[in-house]
């Protein structure tokens, strides 16, 4: 949830510290500090403030910070113990001020530290369960820092991914994770730490990814890996390939404007050398299935949260439709704590666009535990939730920054529908059929920026409707979780309470609420309950409610039941949530711009949610 991130090396700490929060701050931006160790013995210089990174810039530039600094850490935060406040922001320093944290993660038994630590003479000054840690570390130390990490880290129950300075080691920095990320970029002469790749890459392309359980000793010019038991364990060195300009908004307003805009380019990024149209099949080597271990699945559980979820529902549809499997999707907190059925034979499937989602990977875990063979579909590469999974699909449809996913979903979609093809074609699909399922895929870079060229009708549409208080959207078949998409999308960036629902579901009690403050959005495109969809539009104007239609170009019988109509360009049902929640997102977008609403940062929400 909070963005880590530490730097040891030639350049001034403070400016390296500062690029990064700034880059981390989707991650979590209630409150923001930074720790920068002097020479040996010197007191370590802490600053931190309520608010943004400009808040504690400004701060910053209002005290002395040394010029001389020799190593430091930030840290970005997404409060979940305590309030946002300056006592509660990190970093946190032990009681006699050598050493200073910052973490990422919850500790659960940290209600029992505090008070055994409070008992031992250790005073609190922060309502977060992070603290402990600083005073667990003074309190094991016995004159090396790297063993009284270590001891302090044993005593932690949760998750962690920190980031330590000492005063008496001004060089050196220790991190370790459990159910948290650390990514250490390995640069020339500097050591970049960092909770997330992107803030990393700026200095080096090279990076070590911890394991749950390492831990690290870093300088400048090395990076011992260990475990908490302090035997030294080899990570490999991992090139890192995204492109820092492709990190930049790239003269888009916001990341989430960029991020749609992107879709034809991720889409093409998602499909590039998988499909292998003459033979109608995909090839997705990260699976590491052979056709005998295809044959046998006989279910498939997908497990995901929020975007990810309605995208693994439509995965449900395609695993069902094109491959023959029967598939379930649940919200990966349901699944995990329900006791899942796995029988022999069933494939979990964890999507994840950041791959660190808590109850993703918690699921993940119980699947494994139960014996499922579990599948990854992550947009993060080296996430935990793709390393748990061990093998999977990458979307590669690079960073998503803005914190409403976007990209993430269609790139989703275009893999679970090429994983469909895949097993589809190897159970029961003809090579013709394959053949077609596979060009259609093929065509979703050119479907998708064909909705980009509409995009200014969206935008007006999106203006007319940016003022009302509620809104539906509805959908049947594959355009129900469409529907579900397009109300989490409106509500969560334009504050617009918005409901998504099953076009048959409405006359069950919510079409009480309509009248003409209320609008539908239906999406009819392609769908084969088309028909019934019309029927539930008209039911809907005859209560006075708005509606706005998304249509296939050229369908005329809905102008009779629409006020307003969005075109999208002709393309199978299986493909269809893909042009209409991008006709979705834009109408989110434009809905929350015209309402003044901050687009990328959205109040409450953090990119990624690595608490239950
Ligand atoms: C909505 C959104 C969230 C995420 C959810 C899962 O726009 O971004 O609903 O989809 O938190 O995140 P990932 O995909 O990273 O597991």
């Amino acid at each position: 949830m909070c963005g880590i991130i530490g730097y040891a090396g030639s350049q001034n700490p403070l400016s390296v510290l500062l690029a990064g929060l700034r880059r981390l701050e989707y991650r979590g931006y209630d409150s923001a500090g930074i720790a920068l160790t002097r020479g040996e013995n010197d007191r370590l210089f802490i600053c931190k403030n309520r608010g943004k990174i400009t808040d504690l810039e400004q701060k910053l530039a209002r005290s002395s910070a040394p010029v001389d600094a020799r190593a430091g850490i930030g840290h970005t935060r997404w409060a979940t113990h305590g309030e946002p406040s300056e006592k509660n922001a990190h970093p946190h320093l032990s009681q006699d001020g050598r050493f200073a944290i910052v973490h990422n993660g919850i500790i659960e038994n940290y209600a029992d530290l505090r008070q055994n630590l409070s008992k031992r003479g250790f005073v609190f000054q922060s309502d977060t369960d992070s603290e402990v840690i600083a005073h667990l570390i003074q309190a094991c130390y016995e004159g090396d820092f790297k063993s009284a990490v270590a001891a302090a880290v044993r005593n932690l129950e949760g998750t962690y991914g920190i980031a330590v300075v000492c005063s008496m080691h001004p060089d050196m920095i220790v991190v370790a994770r459990k159910g948290s990320p650390i990514v250490i970029g390995v640069g020339d002469g500097e050591t970049i730490i960092a909770s997330d790749a992107s803030a990393v890459i700026q200095h080096t392309r090279h990076a070590i990814f911890l394991d749950d359980g390492d831990m690290a000793c870093v300088t400048c010019n090395k990076v011992d890996v260990a475990s908490l038991s302090n035997i030294p364990v080899t990570r490999e060195l991992t090139h890192i390939d995204w492109d820092v300009g492709r990190l930049e908004k790239g003269g888009y307003e916001h990341f989430m404007l960029k991020e749609i805009h992107e879709q034809p380019q991720s889409l093409a990024d998602s499909i590039r050398g998988r499909l292998i149209i003459e033979e109608g099949t995909s090839k997705l080597s990260g699976l590491r299935m052979e056709a005998a271990d295809i044959v046998r699945i006989r279910r498939a559980l997908i497990a995901a949260c929020g975007t990810s979820l309605y995208a693994g529902i439509v995965g449900k549809y395609l695993f069902e439709d094109i491959a023959g499997i029967p598939a379930d999707a649940q919200q990966a907190a349901e699944l995990r704590y329900r006791n899942p059925i796995i029988e022999p034979e069933t494939i979990m499937l964890a999507i994840s666009q950041s791959g660190e989602t808590a109850d993703t990977l918690a699921a993940v875990r119980e699947g494994i535990r139960k014996g499922a063979l579990v599948l990854g579909i992550c947009n993060v590469v080296g996430s935990s939730i793709a390393r748990a999974a061990g093998r999977g699909v990458y979307l590669h449809a690079g960073p998503e920054i803005g914190v409403a996913s976007t990209k993430a979903f269609s790139s989703q979609v275009a893999v679970l529908a090429m994983m469909a093809l895949l097993f589809g074609r190897i159970r029961r699909l003809s090579a013709t059929e394959g053949a077609g399922i596979a060009s259609e895929i093929a065509r979703l870079p050119q479907i998708a920026q064909e909705i980009l060229n509409g995009e200014e009708e969206i935008r007006k549409t999106a203006e007319k409707y940016a003022g009302v208080r509620d809104f539906f959207f509805i959908g049947r078949g594959y355009l129900y979780p469409a529907a579900l998409e397009g109300a989490l999308k409106l509500k969560e960036i334009s504050y617009i309470h918005a409901e998504g629902y099953h076009a048959a579901e409405l006359k069950h009690g919510p079409i009480a609420l309509l009248d003409k403050d209320v609008p539908v959005f239906a999406a009819v495109a392609a769908s084969s309950g088309r028909i019934k969809t019309l029927a539930n539009m008209q039911e809907c104007r005859a209560r006075g409610a708005p509606v706005i239609a998304v249509a296939t170009d050229g369908d005329e019988s809905v102008a009779a039941v629409a006020d307003d109509i969005i075109h999208i360009p002709p393309c199978p049902e299986y493909l269809s949530p893909i042009p209409v929640v991008i006709v979705e997102q834009l109408f989110a977008y434009y809905a929350a711009k015209a309402r003044g609403c901050p687009i990328d940062q959205p109040r409450n929400l953090a990119k990624s949610v690595t608490v239950e």
